[in-house]
């Protein structure tokens, strides 16, 4: 099969899909791998390194879209790339297909196989999305940075550094889910030697992250009473909670805005607009921050993208099994075999293989398991 990696569009997307090393695991597949001239360069992979594994490169990104059978990329197709999908290109990548209906409905006239990354599923209970738990990870690590940033007086924070410091009472962090995201900047916030508090509603979890982290991280069940305390004491509020789409209540209001310390902060990993946070939008590195009530808010919506090295390198070790399946056995033969690529399938044939958003959209849903009996 012919496999194509284009640079990534997106405003500050710096990952890329393939590493050298997974070029050359395609070629010892028997299969040819084409990629846009500077793909890497983001993430620190150089054209040459590429070359030397293996690969074709290619001057323009219509080149290699038009080239090859399976697209493989890291974010969602933007507007400016519609005009390349078509019935026979498999496309792999995050699709986000719930928040994006336009490009939805793109990949559905196009009548293209479609497979969305975040929604592939694993057995291990503790990584039921695996492609997530990478980036979850670095993203919360990522946003405990940003508040360490933040916090610092020269950018116009209350001055303080988010460590154990003699003369000073150690910060408090507050983490509001205690998933992949919230385990990394628990992670974090601990061995710097914060306060750290955690809270989630399952109990499981909690106990299990209890076992992983130091003892400077206490558990709480996620009560709108201890979300109250929270607010009051932190010097910084994370959020990592998965969010469910269509609830319309929040976690935190507007107006618990005004109980929190003045320079006291919210970095909302899970950035949902009008989330668990009610006064949160999504925000981009170039533009990172915005206050509400006096209290900054911190949403960038690709976190993982400012460690783009290692992003990449998990990306595109983690994706590869599924993208050499695919490669190996054809899309058809790929999905019937498994049941947890097949979770990630979102369009085939101009039909909505993803229940999650044909129940969001109110259209029609193809389930996979009885599209596969007919194959
Ligand atoms: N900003 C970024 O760049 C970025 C990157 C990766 C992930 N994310 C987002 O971060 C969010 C969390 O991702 P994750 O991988 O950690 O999810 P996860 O499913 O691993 O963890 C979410 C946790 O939230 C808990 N939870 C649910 N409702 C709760 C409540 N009311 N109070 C407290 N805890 C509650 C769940 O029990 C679970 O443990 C997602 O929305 C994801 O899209 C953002």
């Amino acid at each position: 099969m012919k496999v194509g990696i284009v640079k990534e569009i997106k405003n500050n997307e710096n990952r890329v899909a393939i590493i050298p090393a997974s070029v050359k695991e395609f070629l010892a597949h028997g299969h040819e791998v084409y990629i846009e001239c500077g793909a890497g360069l983001g993430s620190g992979f150089r054209d040459e390194e590429y070359a030397a594994a293996g690969a074709i490169m290619v001057e323009k990104a219509e080149d290699v879209w038009n080239k090859v059978d399976l697209l493989y990329k890291v974010k969602e197709i933007l507007p400016s790339e519609y005009k390349y999908v078509r019935k026979d290109l498999i496309i792999m990548t995050y699709i986000h297909s719930n928040a994006h209906r336009e490009e939805t409905q793109v990949l559905l006239d196009a009548g293209c196989p479609s497979i969305a990354l975040e929604d592939i599923t694993s057995d291990n209970p503790h990584r039921r999305f695996p492609l997530v738990a990478n980036m979850g990870e670095l993203a919360g690590k990522g946003g405990f940075l940003a508040a360490c940033y933040y916090a610092q007086s020269v950018h116009g924070g209350p001055g303080i550094l988010l460590n154990n410091v003699i003369g000073s009472d150690a910060p408090i962090i507050s983490i509001i889910g205690c998933g992949y995201t919230g385990m990394g900047a628990a992670e974090l916030a601990s061995s710097f030697g914060c306060t750290v508090r955690m809270m989630d509603l399952n109990f499981e979890t909690m106990e299990r992250a209890q076992g992983l982290l130091p003892d400077n991280v206490s558990f709480r069940y996620s009560s709108r009473a201890a979300i109250e305390d929270c607010l009051k004491d932190s010097d910084v509020i994370i959020n990592c909670v998965l969010w469910p789409k269509t609830r319309k209540d929040h976690l935190i209001y507007r107006e618990d805005l005004k109980t929190m310390k003045p320079g006291a902060m919210i970095i909302d990993v899970s950035c949902d607009d009008g989330g668990a946070v009610e006064t949160c939008h999504s925000t981009t590195h170039d533009d990172p921050v915005y206050y509400e009530e006096g209290i900054l808010h911190y949403a960038v919506d690709n976190i993982p993208s400012a460690f783009s090295k290692n992003a990449s390198v998990r990306f595109s070790c983690d994706s590869l099994p599924f993208a050499l399946a695919v490669a190996d056995k054809g899309i058809k033969q790929a999905l019937k075999d498994d049941k947890h690529l097949r979770d990630g399938l979102t369009t085939f044939d101009g039909k909505l293989t993803l229940r999650e958003t044909a129940e969001k959209f109110g259209v029609e849903w193809a389930n996979p398991e009885e599209l596969i009996k007919e194959w």
